[in-house]
């Protein structure tokens, strides 16, 4: 991989370093200035490195801003305080930076990843709380993509269990009673609904669900027929959503619990053959130490019940195997709810210390918290019920054509929309890609389709303001992508290090799956473009052509690198709004 911007500079300055005595393990403190009159980066390392070598740090500073003097990367070098060093980069050399295909990004060590995402329960329809893993996941997934790595989606749905024998049951029953029984599945949440109140008032039929399981269980071709029947609708339900969301999920990503029926037994061998797992009241438990788990023991994992049952746990255990073993992928992202954290640790040990995943496996829970509602509790329907998924993003498509309609009385009901759908799944996508995972996010349907903010509208909207200007001049955008740029005021220069950033922001999101850096990055990038535009002009008469057409260069690069961030992000930009 071409070494990124931040990459260079460390590179310098550790050879200064390296020069001046200053060990390889001592930081160089590198960062992002955050204050303009710092300049464009700082390193602040100078001071923890004087104190081991029990020298004066505004010293040493100088030392090290002498050191690099022949540099045709940056422009100037101050120290300030105590001896800080704040780094400024010579316009040409972002010129030149931003001109050299610095979209492309590429990771020289390619891995094979599983991204496990989606993954809802298929005994009743996708709810909100699906959402969240949907969307992450996607965008994780085509991060990894684009970064050249071989990325396999698995969908693990949950398929399996008890909940399937009831509901096979039950579509017996209403199989006999009408021969309605599309109808009966196309709600879901009524069918299962109806199938529970079978289950906990009548004895006779709760035994025959209990039977249907064991012989779902045992491969009996009969009861899997109707199984087949019932998760296909099911299925088919979600992937009208992943459609509707434009997530890259498709059927043949499913690889849902029943999957890993035939490796459940050899998984409980094995790790009984290891000694890692034992027998307590009957259940067969693997148990952990303080140590295992970074801190509390907590609860075991049980891997197989005291009847011959086995659960999630079991079928995770087997999808490792599956992943590593067989598919040899050597990193497993889980896009999963921050709830099953400590399922997701105790996973990650047994496996490890069972050898099912390999000691350069990485398995990383990419953790998010819940969804809430404006009032601050766990989003629900105004009755306290879940909320469809389906529902709420017909909810969204139907506000963002209100809002369009008002802004653009004179379009054609289609193209109100057409827009109006894409606005909707940008603006659900956004929100909750632009907030970090790991908190509890509130779901808002004015505040994600605001035009105000780190919101899909506004940076969309950005987007169509620069598309505008080439429409305004009748000039093609793409004609200036690769033109040279020349930078001369402080605005071209924010701006131009802004882009040269980006393979900086997007391997930074990869390393840590955290989505929101690259939101944060093109809102940074949507507000320096704004204060360009405020104080460069660019199509006025008075501007010479030619730095007419190095301002064009750049607002076509500002373009790109949003189109593509928003891609990366699942997002797909408009021409108009
Ligand atoms: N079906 C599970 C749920 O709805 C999520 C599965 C996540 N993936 C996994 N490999 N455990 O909670």
């Amino acid at each position: 991989m071409q070494t990124t911007l931040f990459q260079i500079l460390e590179n310098i300055f550790r050879q200064a370093f390296n020069k001046l005595g200053i060990p390889e393990t001592t930081p160089i403190v590198l960062q992002e200035s955050g204050k303009p009159e710092f300049g464009d980066y700082q390193v602040n390392g100078a001071m923890a490195a004087a104190k081991q070598l029990k020298i004066n740090p505004r010293e040493l500073a100088t030392k090290i801003v002498n050191f690099i003097d022949d540099d045709n990367i940056i422009e100037k070098l101050e120290i300030a305080g105590p001896g800080f060093i704040n780094v400024t980069l010579r316009n040409d050399y972002l010129s030149t930076l931003i001109c050299n295909n610095i979209l492309e990004v590429h990771e020289t060590q390619k891995h094979k990843i599983v991204v496990d995402y989606s993954a809802p329960n298929l005994a009743k329809e996708m709810h909100v709380g699906h959402l969240r893993s949907t969307v992450i996941g996607d965008a994780l997934v085509r991060i990894f993509e684009y970064l050249g790595h071989s990325v396999i989606r698995r969908n693990h749905v949950g398929d399996w269990g008890t909940q399937f024998g009831m509901l096979t049951a039950f579509l017996v029953e209403t199989q006999q009673d009408n021969n309605e029984v599309l109808i009966a599945l196309s709600d879901l949440e009524v069918f299962y609904r109806q199938a529970k109140i079978r289950f906990d008032e009548d004895e006779v039929f709760a035994n025959k669900a209990r039977e249907y399981v064991v012989r779902l269980q045992a491969g009996d071709s009969e009861v899997l027929k109707l199984w087949h029947q019932f998760v296909n609708t099911s299925l088919g339900h979600c992937q009208q959503i992943y459609e509707k969301l434009n997530t890259k999920l498709i059927p043949s990503d499913v690889v849902g619990e029943s999957f890993y029926n035939d490796l459940l037994s050899p998984m409980v061998n094995l790790l009984m053959e290891k000694g890692l797992a034992v027998e307590s009241d009957g259940a067969k438990c693997v148990f952990f130490t303080e140590a295992d788990l970074g801190g509390k023991a907590e609860s075991p994992f049980i891997i197989q019940k005291k009847d011959g049952g086995y659960l999630y746990a079991t079928t995770d255990i087997a999808a490792v195997y599956d992943r590593v073993q067989r598919l040899n992928a050597d990193r497993l992202v889980y896009v999963i709810d921050s709830r099953q954290a400590l399922h997701m640790k105790q996973l990650a040990v047994v496996s490890k210390k069972s050898g099912i995943a390999r000691p350069n496996t990485v398995m990383e829970h990419a953790a998010f918290g819940t969804m809430m509602g404006e009032d601050g509790k766990p989003f629900k329907t105004r009755s306290g019920g879940t909320v469809k998924l389906i529902e709420l993003i017909d909810e969204a498509i139907e506000r963002a054509g209100d809002m369009i309609k008002l802004r653009n009385p004179d379009w054609s009901v289609e193209e109100i929309n057409t827009l109006a759908s894409s606005l909707a799944i940008s603006s659900i996508k956004y929100a909750d890609l632009s907030k970090n995972r790991l908190s509890d996010y509130v779901f808002s349907f004015d505040k994600m389709l605001s035009f105000e903010g780190n919101t899909a509208p506004y940076l969309l909207y950005a987007y169509t303001r620069i598309i505008s200007i080439f429409k305004k001049a009748e000039l093609n955008i793409n004609d200036f992508e690769n033109i040279p740029v020349r930078i001369n005021e402080v605005a071209e220069h924010n701006l131009a290090l802004h882009i040269a950033k980006f393979s900086d922001k997007l391997l930074l999101t990869a390393k840590e799956n955290y989505p929101h850096y690259l939101c944060m990055y093109i809102y940074e990038l949507a507000g320096l473009f704004m204060k360009f535009y405020e104080s460069c002009p660019i199509l006025r008469s008075d501007v010479e052509h030619s730095i007419k057409n190095s301002r064009l260069a750049l607002a076509a690069l500002t373009a790109k690198t949003l189109r593509t961030t928003l891609q990366l992000l699942g997002i797909d930009v408009v021409d108009r709004m």
